[in-house]
């Protein structure tokens, strides 16, 4: 069948279109607000001024699509998008003068934004580079764990622990039968050959890498239908250290002892793992997301993973140890009566964004959004709820979009979804699109 001409679109805008500068779910992006402009005609232009301004997302535009190849100098001003460095944290020391840049650097701020596509720590960074006397001279006690600073970083996968030993007292990954003080545990994601092949290879003691994590009865943060969650301490093993004397925070999900919740948890484990990696990355600038009217920060979707774990005895049986989950601590769960026009929005656009790079949550629930003081980019005691970040949790029942045949279905839920969130955050469904 042959298209009508009409229906082409002229080369002119196609060319612009595919300028524009995008995110990496494919949204329009620019570096500042001032990089995006309504190509709608004001109100005034069309003889109803005075009436709220009606435009949708596909009016506005960023700068980045006005500029052609003759232009390049001026696009070349606009700086890249790149992705924001947390706060960090880990360290590796320096073996003897390696002049390879330095893991643990800080965000450059916008005002530096320029500097280049870098993320905040890739494997070919993590080279032993960090060099300060005083680290982990002192003895930490690791059930200490609200003294520890959370881990914020990407860790990849070659640096995460092959095994865990779980320091659990209190039998918080117990399943129908109580459990040691101590377990055994080995991980399953990232799969332990992930990081074959790649530059930076950790040293190993022995012939397994072993982090230790220790979960206390009062370090619960959080609790749904088949889980509860513990805020932990996790010992990576060398050479990652940090200032309190090698620990960080992270949160720890167990399953309790039914089935169907460690299926959940198999599940969601599973659905971290093939997470593109930009989720859990914040980038500079703001993004059109298609359905919200106004640019949207760029933030993480997503907590960040740092592994699925399950017991070296017994993994699969109900009343042996619950595997864990180890993720990212990324706050409390939303109150939608407080949020700000502006936070709603981009708790919206997160959604969006998820359902962008072809995953459906299927339990959009205020308690699975999470808010928490912000910038990441700067020191803990600097971050204020002014500046808040939100993330997306649990994906025990999450959906991914199928490859290939009809998409109905997931459209359809899809769609589902978006009023469920709607809902959730109490947006007028009118405000959005
Ligand atoms: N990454 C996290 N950071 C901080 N708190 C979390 C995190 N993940 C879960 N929680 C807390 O634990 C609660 C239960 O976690 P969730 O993953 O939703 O479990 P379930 O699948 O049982 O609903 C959440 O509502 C939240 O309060
Ligand atoms: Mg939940």
């Amino acid at each position: 069948m042959s298209r009508k001409p009409g229906n082409r679109c002229p080369p002119r805008i196609l060319d612009a279109i595919l300028r524009t500068k995008r995110t990496a779910e494919g949204c329009a992006w620019g570096h500042t607000l001032d990089n995006f402009f309504c190509a709608k005609p004001p109100a005034s232009a069309s003889g109803t001024a005075g009436k709220e301004e009606e435009y949708s997302w596909t009016d506005v535009w960023t700068t980045s699509v006005l500029h052609g190849p003759a232009d390049e100098g001026s696009i070349s001003r606009e700086p890249a998008m790149r992705a924001r460095k947390p706060w960090p944290v880990l360290k590796i020391p320096r073996r003897g003068g390696d002049s390879v840049p330095a893991l643990g650097d800080v965000d450059p701020g916008s005002d530096h934004e320029n500097d280049g596509p870098d993320s905040a720590l890739s494997t070919g960074e993590l080279a032993p580079c960090y060099e300060r006397g005083e680290l982990a001279t002192r003895d930490a006690d690791p059930f200490q764990i609200d003294t520890f600073p959370k881990l914020e970083e990407f860790v990849p996968p070659e640096y995460l622990p092959d095994a865990l030993c779980v320091h659990d007292p209190d039998h918080r990954v117990s399943g129908i039968e109580p459990t040691e003080d101590i377990v055994y545990y080995r991980r399953v994601f990232p799969a332990q050959n992930s990081g074959a092949g790649e530059t930076a290879t950790p040293e190993r003691s022995g012939s397994r890498r072993v982090g230790h994590l220790y979960l206390t009865r009062q370090s619960r943060v959080g609790c749904g239908h088949h889980s509860n969650v513990y805020r932990a301490s996790f010992r990576l093993p060398a050479p990652l250290e940090t200032d309190s004397g090698g620990f960080v925070a992270v949160v720890a999900k167990v399953a309790v002892p039914r089935r169907e919740a460690r299926e959940h948890l198999d599940h969601e484990a599973a659905t971290y793992q093939s997470f593109p990696s930009h989720l859990a990355q914040e980038f500079c600038g703001y993004a059109l997301v298609p359905n919200v009217k106004y640019p949207v920060p760029v933030s993480a979707v997503v907590p960040k993973f740092f592994g699925y774990y399950v017991p070296e005895h017994g993994a699969g049986d109900i009343a042996g140890p619950s595997p864990i989950l180890l993720l990212e601590e990324c706050g409390s769960p939303v109150d939608p009566t407080n949020l700000s026009q502006d936070s709603k929005a981009e708790c919206f656009s997160l959604f969006l964004r998820l359902h962008l790079s072809g995953f459906l949550q299927k339990s959009a629930f205020k308690k699975n959004i999470l808010v928490q003081p912000g910038p990441l980019t700067v020191h803990p005691s600097q971050r204020s709820l002014e500046t808040p970040g939100f993330r997306i949790i649990d994906f025990g029942r999450a959906v991914r979009r199928p490859p290939v045949g009809n998409q109905k279905d997931w459209l359809d839920e899809k769609e589902s979804e978006v009023r469920d969130v709607q809902k959730v955050l109490r947006i007028p469904r009118y405000s959005m699109s």
